[in-house]
């Protein structure tokens, strides 16, 4: 797979695909992470003069043009980041569009509208991709997020520019790879949230490498619900207790946190995904936050992802303690699951 180092960028129009889809309300940011993970791409691509041209999506518009998901609050934030101008263009594909980055000087960067806006990004039109493709001469996936989807942005445009991945993109390949087949031992992994079904591959997965797996409640007791057959059952470290209130199990309980800090101290790596309990309300944040503590101070190399877990760390200034936290969502989960993305092959062919 190409790198950005790969390519003379030079005075080239380089597009780069990002993964700016973040939580937002009413038009307000309510979390940057994935925007400053963005940085360090754009920053290279700048220095070496390319023409910069972001594309990203943003939530999920249906297709059609809806002002709740402009990306221009995300072109604003850039600004404040990079303490430079970003050009904020209103559309993601046309004549117009076309002109205004002819326009643009060696290392300026541009971030275009929403790609969702139109059908034709999450069908991977080939008309769209097209469209999209002659915006650039480079194209660069940097977005790790949507590696898991077949989207004109993520696949269709490579056929048409020569294609690359950017710098986030390969160090989430590297961190996540390097967990999977050569972690520091002993490794343990924690899996949260719910709909075990989902999850299900991504224990076994962590479960070949890992020495313990750790899950929370709701998980536990779907996996005994649903008879789900797991490949290292003796590795499963299930709750021994929980928090419960008007007969649900809303966080793991003291036992449970006891015996997890336990296996956390002797850890050389930890992987978690998933919070452990209700975490929107904060009485069942607690076992949560326990862990995460625990993880901080065990000095093992931290590696964290998912949505709700990074929000959370965020919420807490917990985040930077962690060494590597993924952007990635349900694109982690395949990855860590060995399941192909089609992001990734597209650029491997
Ligand atoms: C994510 O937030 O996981 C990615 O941006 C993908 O978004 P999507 O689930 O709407 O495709």
């Amino acid at each position: 797979m190409k790198t950005i180092r790969d390519f003379n960028v030079d005075g080239k129009r380089v597009l780069v695909r990002c993964d700016f889809n973040v939580p937002m309300s009413n038009g307000d940011i309510l979390d940057d992470f994935r925007i400053k993970a963005a940085i360090p791409t754009i920053e290279y691509l700048s220095r070496q003069k390319a023409k910069v041209i972001l594309i990203s999506h943003l939530g999920r518009p249906n297709g059609k043009p809806d002002s709740k998901f402009t990306l221009k609050p995300v072109a604003l934030r850039l600004e404040k980041l990079l303490k430079r101008k970003i050009i904020f263009l209103s559309d993601c594909i046309g004549e117009k569009t076309q002109k205004k980055i002819e326009k643009m000087k060696p290392g300026e960067v541009c971030l275009l509208e929403n790609l969702r806006f139109y059908k034709g990004e999450e069908k991977n039109n080939d008309e769209f991709a097209r469209e999209l493709a002659k915006l650039g001469d480079i194209y660069i996936n940097d977005a790790f997020g949507v590696c898991h989807r077949i989207h004109a942005s993520v696949i269709g445009i490579s056929r048409y520019l020569p294609s690359g991945i950017g710098l986030l993109l390969e160090k989430e390949i590297k961190t996540l790879k390097n967990l999977m087949v050569n972690p520091q031992k002993p490794l343990k992994a924690i899996i949260g949230g719910k709909k075990v079904e989902t999850k299900v591959k991504l224990i076994d997965k962590l479960s070949r490498v890992a020495d313990f797996t750790l899950i929370g409640n709701l998980l536990s007791n779907e996996l005994k619900e649903k008879n789900l057959e797991i490949e290292f059952p003796q590795k499963i470290i299930h709750p021994i207790d929980a928090i419960i209130e008007q007969g649900k199990e809303l966080d793991i309980g003291p036992g449970t946190i006891k015996i997890f800090q336990e296996k956390i101290a002797l850890a050389k790596t930890i992987f978690w995904n998933g919070p452990l309990g209700k975490i929107e309300e904060e009485k069942f944040a607690q076992g949560s936050l326990a862990v995460a503590k625990a993880i901080i101070e065990s000095g093992a190399c931290s590696i964290v992802g998912g949505g709700d877990l990074i929000a959370f760390l965020g919420k807490y200034n917990l985040r930077d303690k962690f060494d590597y936290v993924s952007t990635g969502g349900g694109a982690m989960l395949k990855f860590l699951s060995n399941e192909k993305l089609p992001g990734l092959e597209v650029l491997q062919k």
